[in-house]
């Protein structure tokens, strides 16, 4: 059947229509919470991160708080990233059981029925900014493996939920499975930063947490933007390993991977909207370019792509506004 009996305009006629017949929905369960945490903060400190407009650095006790206020609007998971006040050559406040991620699992998981993540890596607590550990100006991949699979074990040990090893190491899903496994942390899951591409969109996050690296890149380890066929990769050496949950990061730039990981896999799948793509929103909506539909618009494509998750700044906001999208 065809035109003038087919008219697709008939599906789009009131906002009601449109709004029975839409295919995808962002959930406020499908959003995660990324939160910065400083150790140096003293309560009722908090900082504005500059380059992420309307986002801040928070002291111990204000993250939990801005938790609770956002379990009470509907959040379901957080994903911490720590701030250490020390830092040294191996990253060593990562893993200390007394750091300030670990007091932070502790605490929220003490005060909140929230899904506590943590972001699994070395470059915030390194003095070279590195995700691993560097001999000779080169990141070496074996050594890095203990040293995150000490920090996801200390984060279990806390309480984590799900550990996201972030550092794009060759065996570190395997080997920090190993490590919890052993310990008796068989039910603390692993989410994977499997597709992790080296992208200039984490610039404004590298300023947020001071983990841009003081030499060299992160090219010999997070992914080339140009490739599919070793996303695909990635992923299944991630899965093969243990991964339970699979990431894309960034979004935006790579809906065709979220859709390809997806219909390959079939396993769930988190995408992460990281810093870069929320300053360009907001930046663009500062300046009058753009509207707020633009936020909408871009979380509901990601999960249209197919992620099940989606790790986003803007989860305050849609969280008080709605998740709806105004179709
Ligand atoms: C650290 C890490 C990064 C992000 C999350 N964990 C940045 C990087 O690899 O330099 C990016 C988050 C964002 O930009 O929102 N390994
Ligand atoms: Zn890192």
């Amino acid at each position: 059947m065809k035109y003038p009996t087919t008219r697709m305009r008939r599906l789009r006629k009131s906002f009601q229509i449109r709004k029975i017949l839409q295919e995808t929905r962002l959930n406020p369960e499908d959003l995660i919470y990324p939160l910065y945490i400083k150790e140096e903060l003293e309560e009722g400190q908090k900082e504005h991160i500059d380059t992420m407009p309307g986002q801040y650095r928070y002291s111990l006790s204000d993250a939990v708080s801005e938790a609770k206020r956002l379990e009470k609007l509907g959040l379901s998971s957080v994903l911490l990233f720590g701030l250490p006040v020390k830092k040294d050559e191996t990253g060593s406040s990562a893993y200390d059981r007394e750091g300030i991620i670990q007091k932070a699992i502790r605490r929220l998981k003490e005060e909140t029925e929230l899904v506590v993540i943590t972001d699994v890596c070395l470059c915030q607590y390194t003095s070279h900014g590195h995700c691993g550990i560097v001999e000779d100006d080169e990141i070496l991949n074996d050594k890095t493996l203990n040293y995150l699979s000490k920090i996801a074990l200390s984060h279990a040990e806390a309480g984590a939920d799900i550990v996201a090893p972030s550092d794009m190491m060759d065996g570190r899903v395997e080997a920090i499975r190993k490590t919890l496994d052993e310990n008796g942390f068989q039910d603390t899951l692993i989410m994977s930063y499997a597709a992790k591409y080296a992208s200039s969109f984490y610039a404004p996050f590298r300023d947020a947490v001071c983990s841009a690296p003081s030499f060299g890149d992160r090219k010999t380890h997070q992914m080339n933007p140009a490739n599919t066929d070793e996303a695909l990769r990635e992923v299944e050496l991630d899965i093969k390993e243990g991964a339970d949950i699979v990431m894309v990061k960034p979004a935006l730039p790579y809906l065709d991977v979220i859709r390809e990981v997806k219909n390959e896999f079939k396993i769930p799948t988190a995408a992460y909207q990281v810093s870069g793509e929320y300053s360009m929103l907001m930046a663009g909506i500062e300046a009058g370019y753009l509207t707020e539909e633009s936020i909408y618009e871009s979380l509901t494509s990601i999960k249209r792509a197919g992620a099940d998750l989606v790790i986003s700044h803007f989860t305050p906001k849609l969280l008080e506004e709605g998740t709806e999208f105004k179709c």
